[in-house]
């Protein structure tokens, strides 16, 4: 089968990893697995830090990079039961999803409740799984409440405006140009932040009337993330969900403390490992609200397999808006 094998760690365009795509033999299944073909995958942010072996799961090299993938099952190892070939299912797998087939722990695919187009399937375990987990495991998010978006136009940033949108939520997108915010209002957002041009703490003094925000959604880091948390309301929730700006900010705890805030940290991936039933439910809700037509995945630019390191390369170059799929 054909794979992007990553032979050698670095960075996407400027000390480029070793990545190749290989004819290498096709998985099978361990007894605790199954093996599926993969009709589409999507890149995420997470795959550049493992090919630069700077993520929290460090690959063995050689490995196949790809966060994630949406395919229908073909063999199911001796020990799985309720997956059967020829069942349809998404899987949050780490690595392995750049590739014709992947082998993957049975407790990792879900299963879809209805028929969705693969892409779509694809675009939204990672992403959307990590944006509805915040929104509504960590930080509670109640209708009528002001959700702050950071990196609003990125995967888990878009994916946050519209599930926010879903929940009830007034929703403030923050992105660093105005194509960037044009595409977070077609997807809902109700107010629009350049934080390259604006001041942050300002903005959200502007759009909010001074009050502030209740919920910060913050994939970015750097030094947005203590202007957003000044910018809290009583009671207000900021996830720390990721730090593509670079830097981990080191937050004066007074801050929280003045506020009556959370600082409330998000992990899907850990989330869904340690409770894979309310994972498995979360899920469920998100497929059935596709097949619903209720959400549409943003999907921002689509590649073929054997083109799959542009899909990389467009999250190094912060030019994703929304996600990024590959079409096996
Ligand atoms: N905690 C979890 O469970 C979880 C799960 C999945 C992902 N994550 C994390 O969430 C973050 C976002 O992931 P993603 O896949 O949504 O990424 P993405 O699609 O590439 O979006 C990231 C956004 O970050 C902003 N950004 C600011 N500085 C950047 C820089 N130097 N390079 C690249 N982007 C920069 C960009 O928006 P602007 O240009 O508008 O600033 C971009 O749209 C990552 O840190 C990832 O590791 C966490």
């Amino acid at each position: 089968m054909r794979a992007l094998v990553c032979k050698a760690f670095g960075v996407p365009g400027t000390r480029p990893p070793e990545l190749a795509l290989e004819d290498i033999p096709p998985p099978q299944p361990a007894a605790d697995e199954v093996v599926v073909q993969i009709r589409a995958a999507s890149a995420n942010f997470p795959d550049l830090l493992m090919l630069d072996d700077r993520y929290q799961h460090r690959p063995t090299l050689p490995f196949v990079p790809g966060y994630e993938f949406a395919g229908v099952v073909k063999s199911v190892g001796a020990g799985v039961t309720g997956i059967a070939p020829g069942d349809t299912g998404v899987a949050i797998t780490r690595s392995g999803a750049f590739a014709e087939q992947a082998a993957v722990k049975a407790d990792r695919f879900w299963k879809l409740p209805a028929p969705i187009d693969m892409r779509h399937a694809a675009a939204f375990p990672l992403a959307y799984g990590t944006s509805y987990h915040a929104l509504k495991d960590r930080a509670r998010l109640q209708p009528g409440e002001t959700l702050l978006v950071l990196g609003a136009a990125g995967g888990v940033g878009l994916a946050g405006v519209q599930i926010g949108k879903l929940m009830g939520a007034r929703v403030i997108a923050c992105a660093s140009s105005a194509a960037k915010l044009e595409t977070c209002r077609a997807h809902g957002a109700d107010e629009l932040i350049d934080y390259g041009t604006e001041d942050l703490r300002g903005a959200i003094r502007r759009v909010t009337g001074g009050r502030g925000v209740d919920v910060v959604l913050d994939p970015v880091g750097g030094p947005y993330s203590e202007a957003a948390l000044r910018s809290l309301a009583w009671d207000g929730r900021l996830l720390v969900v990721g730090f593509t700006a670079g830097e981990i900010p080191r937050i004066p705890l007074n801050l929280p403390l003045l506020k009556g805030a959370w600082i409330v940290g998000v992990s899907w991936d850990t989330f869904s490992r340690r409770f894979p039933e309310a994972g498995a439910r979360n899920v469920a809700d998100m497929a059935r609200w596709i097949a619903d037509g209720r959400l549409v995945p943003a999907i921002g630019a689509e590649y073929p397999l054997e083109r799959a390191e542009l899909a990389l390369r467009d999250i190094r170059e912060r030019r994703v808006q929304g996600k990024v799929v590959v079409v096996t």
